[in-house]
């Protein structure tokens, strides 16, 4: 099965390669990448005027599966990712039952070779239920291919646990994915805590809630010498704890999502309760300091928290409604609107945010286009519109506040391993 590439500008920071190129693929990897490459009986993919980029990496994903289909399954959520441009994703484990041991870790594995159109790469609990007490089998869990460790959706309070937890990681070479959050400081907060929380009635989250987690966890990575990734960060303050953090040579990575960067807290006014997330939807200068920190390299990571829910679950008053929104179809776009278009990011950065720097901290040999890679490209139309409509996502989540907005620049191929999931914005299956 052959595969030709015709004519797109390649981006490729890893080959440091940004020349307008043909690719060769052949077998599930790239076999050659050069001006007006001939091959007899490949399929032609036309690629002129667009971007060719090595393929997109979702290092924060729920997929729901096992036990909370009804919100999403592995199948649904890799069709989401295939259109949202991601040839991978990292599935967080806060499942049910939560992803803590080696059985659970495999499951995913084979369901996603079954019925995924992407890769998976499955995330083990730092803690057994994520319930923030008793370490999980993180060896274990490792030698079954977990990428990482997180008790995403729940933070690990026990700063004790946490020690160890980063020391455990730490010998099997695992990042510690930290959803900073304490609960104490969260108390029945829904939303952000400031003036529109006061002005819509809605009980707040103070940024402090967020804040003295990524301090603590700084300082024990800085005690461990382990390898801390701070998931979805959202206030001015953690980004400058992790530039900081970065400036002392602490092992800390950080990623940003596009609702993070793209929305304010001032969303939440209308009541709809895809604006309701975890963390909130913050102020305008903690918005302008996300940006900060993903220009000046504090944050290398743009994923997506994809967090589906059911029509049944979000349709409710804001307070009772679970936190979470999707994310995985319109990220590409979000991304060019708020970074690329108004040059916060050259798109050579913005692939290093979601495809080269998620491989490097996950440790997985993606990322890059050269000779000898897996075949897994996305193609992107920087100039494509599309109107964002829930209705047409693959995925069974519906919750995106985005629902209306028309995005410009979005993913017109994907292909993983060498065959094409998704082409001219449908599903190749
Ligand atoms: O909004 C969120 N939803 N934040 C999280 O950390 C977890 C996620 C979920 O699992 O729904
Ligand atoms: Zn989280």
């Amino acid at each position: 099965m052959k595969l030709l590439v015709k004519g797109g500008k390649i981006i490729d920071p890893a080959n440091n390669f940004f020349q307008v190129a043909d690719i060769l693929v052949r077998d599930g990897k790239i076999a050659a990448v050069a001006r007006n490459i001939e091959a007899d009986n490949a399929e032609i993919i036309e690629a002129k005027g667009k971007l060719v980029m090595p393929g997109l990496i979702d290092m924060h994903v729920h997929l729901r599966e096992p036990g909370l289909e009804a919100k999403e399954t592995i199948a649904t959520g890799t069709r989401a990712a295939a259109m949202g441009g991601f040839t991978a994703v990292a599935c967080m484990p806060n499942t049910k039952p939560v992803v803590d041991n080696r059985a659970l870790v495999e499951f995913i594995k084979s369901r996603a070779a079954s019925e995924g159109a992407v890769h998976v790469f499955p995330i083990g609990a730092i803690t057994k239920g994520s319930e923030g007490i008793e370490l999980a089998e993180i060896g274990d869990m490792k030698l079954a291919g977990a990428v990482a460790v997180s008790d995403d959706g729940r933070p690990v309070m026990n700063a004790q646990v946490m020690r160890l937890a980063m020391q455990y990681a730490q010998m099997f070479d695992l990042p510690v994915i930290s959803h900073c959050e304490d609960t104490s400081l969260v108390a029945e907060g829904v939303m952000h805590e400031g003036y529109h929380s006061t002005v819509f009635g809605l009980k707040g989250i103070t940024s402090a809630a967020e804040e003295v987690m990524v301090a603590r966890d700084i300082i024990l990575a800085e005690l461990t010498g382990a390898r801390v990734h701070i998931a979805h960060v959202s206030t001015a303050g953690s980004v400058e704890l992790i530039r900081m953090a970065k400036r002392k040579g602490i092992k800390v990575s950080a990623e940003a999502t596009p609702h993070h960067f793209t929305l304010t807290d001032e969303a939440v006014g209308n009541y709809d309760t895809s604006t309701k997330v975890n963390p909130p939807l913050r102020g305008a200068g903690d918005v302008r300091a996300v940006k900060d920190g993903l220009r000046d390299g504090t944050i290398d990571v743009i994923a997506t928290d994809h967090a589906p829910h059911t029509v049944e679950e979000k349709d409710v008053e804001y307070q009772y409604a679970p936190f979470g929104m999707v994310g995985l179809e319109t990220a590409v776009g979000l991304a060019f609107r708020e970074l690329v278009r108004p040059g916060i990011l050259s798109v050579e950065e913005l692939v290093m945010k979601i495809s080269c720097n998620p491989a490097r901290i996950l440790g997985l040999n993606k990322g890059h286009l050269g000779r000898g890679a897996d075949a897994d490209i996305t193609i992107v139309d920087p100039d494509l519109k599309e109107t964002v409509d829930v209705n047409k996502f693959a995925s069974k989540g519906k919750n995106s506040p985005f629902h209306g907005w028309e995005l410009i620049g979005l993913p017109v191929v994907t292909v993983v391993g060498g065959r094409i999931v998704m082409r001219d914005r449908k599903l190749v299956l």
